[in-house]
């Protein structure tokens, strides 16, 4: 590939199979805005290169993505997160890629991390995956899609559980619970699967694949979208509070929060 990225890698390890791998080690692929403009403009790139059939998302053997990046989040207002839209480019990322997108995910998908996970049209993890929507230790709530598709994918009782405590879901309550398609034994082995699933869809035709892809996600669609707006408002909202504030700047101070429900 000629395009040369920062914070993703991107590759075509099987014929019609395009493969990105978030590349933020440091930061366990937090989910910083540089990043995200990367992994769509190679999302678009795949969208429109007619011998791509099928992606491959995944992260590394640590980390999915551990969230949106808490340090670049902490001191916005709510003037600018909802005077730029914040977060809504991130919504882009599934609506115009028309081609199945299979996420691979291994380690920690926490918050923004989790959100992204479940864009996929398919979910496959290894025993190594953990998920979760912390986002309320940090003072705030989920803003990209957590709180409409986990429900979705896990029903009301277990997400309000993982939404409300902030507590991990494991890569087996993932499985038992439908989140994913496929538990495997190894980081590895979710990667290969991920891409031997992509390869085998690159097989069919193309016109099949987007519309099967298309009228499974109607099912999905219906009611969402206004869920996720709302989700959106009220995730800009959070920035006029004061334990938003106090949240993320005791998570980068690496201290305790103390809340003042304010
Ligand atoms: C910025 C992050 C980060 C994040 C980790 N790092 N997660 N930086 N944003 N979300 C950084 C750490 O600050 C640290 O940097 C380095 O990555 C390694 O992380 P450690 O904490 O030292 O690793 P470990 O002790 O193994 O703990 C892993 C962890 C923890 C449990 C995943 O990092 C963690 O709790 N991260 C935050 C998870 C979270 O709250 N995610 C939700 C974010 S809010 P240094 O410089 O110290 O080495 C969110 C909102 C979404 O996603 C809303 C819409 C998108």
């Amino acid at each position: 590939e000629s395009m040369q990225y920062e914070h993703i890698l991107v590759s075509t390890p099987k014929p019609g199979v395009g493969f990105i791998q978030l590349n933020r080690p440091k930061a366990l692929n937090a989910l910083c805005t540089p990043l995200i403009l990367e992994l769509n403009a190679a999302l678009r790139t795949y969208q429109a290169d007619t011998s791509i059939s099928a992606v491959v998302l995944t992260g590394s053997e640590r980390a999915f993505a551990a969230g949106a990046d808490i340090k670049e989040m902490k001191d916005l207002t709510f003037s600018t997160a909802y005077g730029a839209d914040f977060i809504e480019s991130w919504s882009d990322l599934v609506t115009f890629l028309k081609k199945p997108l299979i996420t691979a995910i291994n380690g920690y998908a926490l918050g923004g991390g989790c959100e992204l996970a479940m864009m996929g049209d398919i979910l496959y993890c290894s025993t190594s995956a953990v998920f979760g929507q912390p986002e309320i230790k940090l003072g705030v709530i989920p803003g990209a899609g957590g709180s409409q598709r986990l429900t979705k994918a896990i029903g009301k009782s277990r997400a309000m559980e993982a939404i409300l405590t902030g507590n991990n879901i494991s890569s087996k309550q993932a499985g038992d619970w439908g989140l994913v398609a496929k538990v495997f034994d190894t980081p590895q082995e979710c990667v290969d699967g991920a891409l031997a699933t992509a390869e085998k869809i690159a097989g069919y035709s193309q016109i099949a694949v987007k519309a099967a892809k298309e009228v499974v996600n109607k099912s999905q669609d219906l009611g969402i979208r206004e869920g996720v707006e709302f989700e959106r408002r009220l995730f800009h909202g959070m920035f006029g509070s004061k334990d938003q504030k106090i949240g993320m700047t005791a998570f980068a101070e690496k201290k305790k929060a103390e809340w003042t429900n304010e």
